[in-house]
C-alpha cells in the first residue's frame, strides 16, 4: 500500500457525482462503487481495494443513512469521522467520495420507499422494523445517482447483501453486486464501525460471538447435525458472558433465511447479540 497518493475528491451534491461520474465513463472507464456510512475500518477498505482492481473509477459513498435506524437506535452518536476517512481513503487512490448531506438526500417531500419482501422479513428485519426499508431505499437511490457498473457489500451484513441483491434483481438495476468476505481482527472479532462503543471489558466478551460460531462449525463437523441441540449449545455459551444479552441465534438456508433443522447441507449460522448494550452481528456458513 502506498501513501502518497492525495486525499480523494469530495463531492457533496448529487449534480456534482453525476457529472464526475459522466465524464469517467466517457473515457470508457468502468465505475466501481462501495456504500458506506464511514467510520471506515479494514472490512470497507477491503471492498476498496476489490473495487480499485476491477473497475477504473472508484466511488465511495460516506453517509450515515437515517432512514435505516429506528427511532430508539444510534443515529445520533453513531462515529462521523470524515477527515480519518479520507486520509485513510488518500493512500487507496480513490477517485471520488460522495458525502452527502441529510438534506441532499432527502430532501422536503420525499415519500418513496423500497420494500424488499420475504428476505428482509426475518433476523434484522424482525429485530429492527424498518431497518432493510431505508437501506433498500438508500441504496436504490445511491446506484441511481452513481451508477456503478459494480457495487461492494461485506458479508458480515450478510442479509443486506441479500436484500440488495433481491432488489437490484426484481426492480432490473444494472449493477453487478459483489460480497466480500468478513475481515476480523487478530482475536476473531468482525470489524464493524460499531465496535468503537466497546469499552476495554467489553471489546474482550465481544469474542464471544466468533467463539460462538467457531464452536458450532466444530460440533457440526464432529457429527451434531440437529440445529436445535447446536442453537442451545450457542446460546448457553453466550449466556455465561456477562452482559451479553442475545437478540437471536439462526441456523438458516444461506439463501432464503428460513430456518433449517439440520445440517445436511450449508447453513448459514446468524448471530445477534448485545455486548454491555452494544449490538453486534456476525454470521459463518457451516457444512455437514
Ligand atoms: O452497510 C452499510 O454501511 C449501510 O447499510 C449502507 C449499505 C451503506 C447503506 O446505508
Amino acid at each position: 500500500m502506498t501513501h502518497s497518493a492525495e486525499r480523494p475528491r469530495v463531492v457533496t451534491t448529487v449534480a456534482d457525482i453525476r457529472q464526475l461520474v459522466q465524464s469517467a465513463r466517457r473515457e470508457g472507464r468502468r465505475i466501481g462503487f462501495v456504500p458506506t456510512m464511514g467510520a471506515l475500518h479494514e472490512g470497507h477498505l477491503s471492498l476498496v481495494r476489490a473495487a480499485k482492481e476491477a473497475t477504473e473509477f472508484t466511488v465511495v459513498s460516506i453517509f450515515v443513512n437515517p432512514t435505516q435506524f429506528g427511532p430508539q437506535e444510534d443515529f445520533t452518536r453513531y462515529p462521523r469521522t470524515l477527515e480519518a476517512d479520507l486520509q485513510l481513503l488518500a493512500a487507496y487512490g480513490v477517485d471520488a467520495v460522495f458525502a452527502p448531506s441529510d438534506q441532499e438526500m432527502y430532501p422536503a417531500g420525499f415519500d418513496s420507499w423500497v420494500e424488499v419482501g420475504g428476505i428482509a422479513a426475518p433476523l434484522e428485519g424482525r429485530c429492527r422494523p424498518g431497518h432493510f426499508r431505508g437501506v433498500a431505499t438508500v441504496v436504490l437511490k445511491l446506484f441511481n445517482i452513481v451508477q456503478p457498473d459494480i457495487a461492494w457489500f461485506g458479508q458480515k451484513d450478510y442479509q443486506q447483501a441479500l436484500v440488495i441483491q433481491r432488489m437490484v434483481a426484481d426492480l432490473n438495476v444494472p449493477v453487478e453486486i459483489r460480497v466480500c468476505p468478513t475481515v476480523r481482527e487478530p482475536d476473531g472479532l468482525a470489524m464493524s464501525s460499531r465496535n468503537r462503543y466497546l469499552g476495554p471489558e467489553s471489546r474482550q466478551k465481544a469474542t464471544i460471538l466468533w467463539q460462538a460460531l467457531c464452536r458450532a462449525k466444530q460440533l457440526a463437523a464432529g457429527g451434531e447435525k440437529d440445529t436445535a441441540v447446536l442453537a442451545a449449545q450457542l446460546r448457553s455459551m453466550i449466556a455465561a458472558v456477562p452482559g451479553a444479552q442475545i437478540d437471536y441465534v439462526a441456523f438458516v438456508d444461506p439463501q432464503t433465511l428460513t430456518p433449517v433443522r439440520r445440517v445436511d447441507r450449508p447453513v448459514l449460522v446468524a448471530l445477534a447479540v448485545r455486548i454491555d448494550g452494544v449490538r453486534l452481528i456476525d454470521n459463518e456458513l457451516i457444512a455437514p
